[in-house]
């Protein structure tokens, strides 16, 4: 396995296998890897011949206040877990490579269509920079797909939406979100959570599946349902930041013809933002 720090080295690199007729996949991280990033691995693996996953704690996506400087760097273990994968190259650009002049880019990536609701409203500016920076990984390698987490849902909407709209030539592929034996989703930021958060943090999974439950059983009662959920939160504890009941193909918010939902929340628990989802297709209403 291959690490290659250089924006024209890994262009070679890519060129190289594309002209000897292989097709490559892609998975897009920040390190600190876990069964959740490599199951995203296996999926590409399964699906090209050559597979890229990069490694780069994107500032461009951290808010003023956020976990930038502490963010987990872990590059060995990776690295490691990477090779034993049978991964073909890692990518590890500098900051100074992806945003050269101080971080002085002169241009935007926004979806405006998954703005100003969900994780948006708590982080305004992370998903343009998310939208950003694989924009410009995949300028720079190419790859005929990419896989994310469906774990981090309305991030999945934005890269698919964002390839559709620039007619990227990129296949984007939803992989399913991986969990602790106790339901918990997997999380490079779970390691913020201390003994007792931990205990506390799978409530989270458990109430938006109660919830979905509660959608699959019929009922309509969408502001009743989003209450008691976000009652549930506080009462383990958490500080609730939302839970919603989107339409699953664009978040909108759901009419009575739509059944392909998906159930969403977030939640403060110590140090550690959690987010999590549950799709949901619930039965016709009359
Ligand atoms: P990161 O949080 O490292 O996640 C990298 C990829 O792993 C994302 O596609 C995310 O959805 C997926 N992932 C994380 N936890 C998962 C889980 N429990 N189950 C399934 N997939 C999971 O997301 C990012 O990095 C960044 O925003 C990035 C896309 C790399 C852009 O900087």
């Amino acid at each position: 396995m291959q690490p290659i720090e250089s924006i024209e080295a890994m262009r070679r690199q890519v060129r190289d296998w594309h002209v000897a007729g292989l097709t490559v996949g892609f998975v897009p991280t920040m390190g600190n890897l876990h069964g959740g990033h490599l199951s995203l691995v296996d999926e590409a693996m399964a699906r090209s011949d050559r597979v890229v996953v990069s490694i780069f704690v994107n500032p461009a996506q951290f808010g003023p206040g956020e976990d930038y400087e502490t963010y987990p760097r872990t590059r060995e273990s990776d690295l490691a877990l990477l090779e034993d994968r049978g991964v073909h190259c890692v990518f590890l650009p500098s900051v100074a490579a992806m945003y050269p002049e101080g971080g002085l880019l002169r241009t935007r990536v926004e979806v405006p269509a998954f703005n100003g609701m969900l994780c948006d409203l708590s982080r305004p500016g992370f998903f343009n920079g998310v939208a950003l920076v694989v924009t410009k990984l995949f300028n720079i390698v190419r790859p005929d797909l990419a896989v994310f987490g469906l774990k981090d849902y309305q991030q999945f909407l934005v890269v698919q939406r964002l390839a559709r709209d620039l007619d990227l030539p990129i296949e984007i592929i939803g992989a399913a979100v991986a969990r602790e034996p106790d339901g918990l989703a997997m999380s490079s930021r779970n390691v913020y959570l201390g003994e007792s958060e931990r205990a506390r943090a799978p409530v989270l999974y458990q109430t938006l599946c109660a919830l979905a439950d509660r959608l699959r059983a019929g009922n309509t009662d969408l502001a009743g349902l989003r209450r008691e959920a976000m009652e549930a939160l506080s009462a383990a504890t958490m500080k609730p930041d939302y839970v919603e009941i989107r339409r699953a193909g664009d978040l909108g918010e759901p009419g009575p013809g739509d059944q392909d939902l998906v159930v969403a929340g977030a939640a403060y628990l110590g140090r550690a933002r959690l987010i999590d989802n549950v799709r949901v297709n619930r039965p016709p209403i009359d």
